[in-house]
């Protein structure tokens, strides 16, 4: 019993498979670079305060950085059967120290410990998925610098529906990118509050300075509720959702990839380097790294629910249920550094077909629509316009031509209003050049909307 921390009140061992069942090492191990952080921001306070000594807190600030190469360099492990990562550094601090290591938790808890240390944490991998998405947009952004003219079927419901760029399809992407970014930055935002110093629960009654540790840990500022300091794991949520939306994204690019490299699209194909074949099958190269991506999504999904699920029947404060926030946060965030360092440079590598894109977007009748608005420009009204092209549609089927192919009196036959100028009305350049509206296909258009997206992505700065 002598070996717990918490051994005073009891008079029995825990049992072997309770500690195991409660201890957090396993996965909070991660965090022990912050958590060493955090330790030496309080030690400091301490020492400032006159709380502890000016000397303690030296020794304990030296102790702690002693721990911390250790652990770097791999001199000192981890202690499997640790009950978490605070305990750990907290009992080898001292087994260095003595009776000075015990001066360290003076005015803490572990509950403000594991808020502040988990914070630490996600604000630094944040930063790293920030950079990360930011890469992934400068990648997007020049593949559709080089396809402004490369026209290709716009769908919807997976039926062809009016002729796009790639460029444009792409660009759609980085929007939802910026979004994400955005997404990020605020939940960064909101994550950068100090819960250190709220104690257990009630804060506490030493002449503590919560702006020092604050300051020292670069929060923008103490918690100002030292219950919602130890309670609160918003910001694990937010950081969740922000996550699984930003899944849904690649996951919805990916879903498009897997299909444009088809043989029934053959729009691109991917790079041998990330592709993949089949154990029997010789002629197959596989989109695994996109199907994965796609299946990734509800993993990070689930992650998400966990966290919410996990908080929803909480009373305040702290609850030994927030434990299982780690897990599911750490899995959300390493699968989507994964995903998006992997997607990048598939993205980058792979070879747009852009000979095949045209050919799908001239087969379809995908500028059926811009005959009915021919026939508009002449003054008919839209609805009528509309049912003459669907029966030119009709005809078309049936004799097995194309709008661009039926012959001028077959036009004719149905309105005088059409002239040998339909076939330039209705020819794909025209069709997509001339969609100028604001966010519209056209070349020019688009290259407006990349400077814009350019200009977004300056504006939200790095984290
Ligand atoms: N390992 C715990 C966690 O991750 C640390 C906080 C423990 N606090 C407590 N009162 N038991 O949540």
């Amino acid at each position: 019993m002598a070996d717990m921390m918490w051994a005073g009140r009891f008079s029995k061992q825990v049992d072997a498979g309770v500690n195991a069942f409660n201890s957090s090492i396993a996965f909070d191990g991660r965090m022990y670079r912050h958590d060493i952080q955090g330790s030496i921001a309080h030690a400091t306070m301490l020492g400032d305060c006159g709380i502890i000594t000016k000397e303690d807190s030296l020794s304990i600030i030296e102790g702690l950085k002693g721990i911390l190469s250790d652990i770097d360099s791999g001199k000192l492990e981890l202690d499997p059967n640790a009950e978490d990562i605070h305990m750990f550094v907290e009992a080898e601090l001292t087994k260095r120290l003595g009776d000075v290591g015990k001066r360290l938790h003076t005015s803490r808890s572990r509950n403000d410990q594991v808020a502040v240390d988990l914070r630490l944490y996600l604000r630094d991998e944040v930063k790293e998925i920030t950079a990360l998405v930011r890469e992934l947009i400068t990648t997007i952004i020049s593949l559709a610098k080089k396809h402004t003219e490369t026209i290709m079927p716009g769908y919807t419901h997976l039926q062809r529906a009016q002729p796009i760029t790639f460029a444009h399809h792409l660009m759609a992407y980085v929007w939802m990118l910026l979004r994400d970014l955005g997404r990020l930055g605020d939940a960064a935002k909101r994550m950068n509050e100090c819960p250190l110093g709220c104690g257990a629960l009630a804060g506490t009654t030493y002449h503590t300075d919560r702006q020092q540790t604050s300051d020292l840990l670069g929060f923008d500022n103490p918690m100002y509720n030292s219950l919602d300091g130890v309670s609160d794991r918003d910001y694990c949520i937010e950081l969740g959702c922000a996550l699984s939306l930003l899944m849904t994204h690649l996951s919805r690019f990916s879903e498009e990839i897997i299909l444009w490299c088809s043989w029934e699209f053959k729009f691109i194909e991917l790079d041998d380097a990330f592709a993949t074949g089949s154990s029997i099958m010789p002629q197959k190269k596989n989109p695994d790294v996109t199907e994965l991506i796609r299946g990734k999504t509800g993993r990070v999904n689930g992650d998400l629910m966990t966290l919410l699920t996990m908080m929803k029947g909480l009373p305040l404060a702290y609850n030994k249920d927030m434990q299982e926030d780690k897990e599911a946060i750490f899995d959300a965030v390493d699968n989507v550094k994964l995903c998006v360092r992997t997607f990048t440079p598939m993205l980058a590598t792979m070879r747009v077909l852009g000979d095949n894109m045209r050919n799908a977007a001239a087969r379809g009748f995908i500028n059926a629509t811009d005959c009915a608005d021919y026939l508009v420009k002449k003054g008919m009204p839209f609805r009528d316009a509309y049912k003459i092209t669907g029966t030119l549609v009709a005809q078309c089927i049936e004799k097995g031509v194309t709008l661009e192919t039926l012959p001028l009196e077959d036009y004719k036959a149905m309105t005088d209003n059409f002239d040998e100028d339909v076939y330039e009305a209705i020819s794909l350049d025209t069709c997509v050049r001339e969609r100028k509206s604001m966010g519209g296909p056209a070349p020019e258009n688009v290259e407006k909307q990349i400077a814009l997206a350019e200009q977004r992505l300056a504006s939200l700065g790095n984290l």
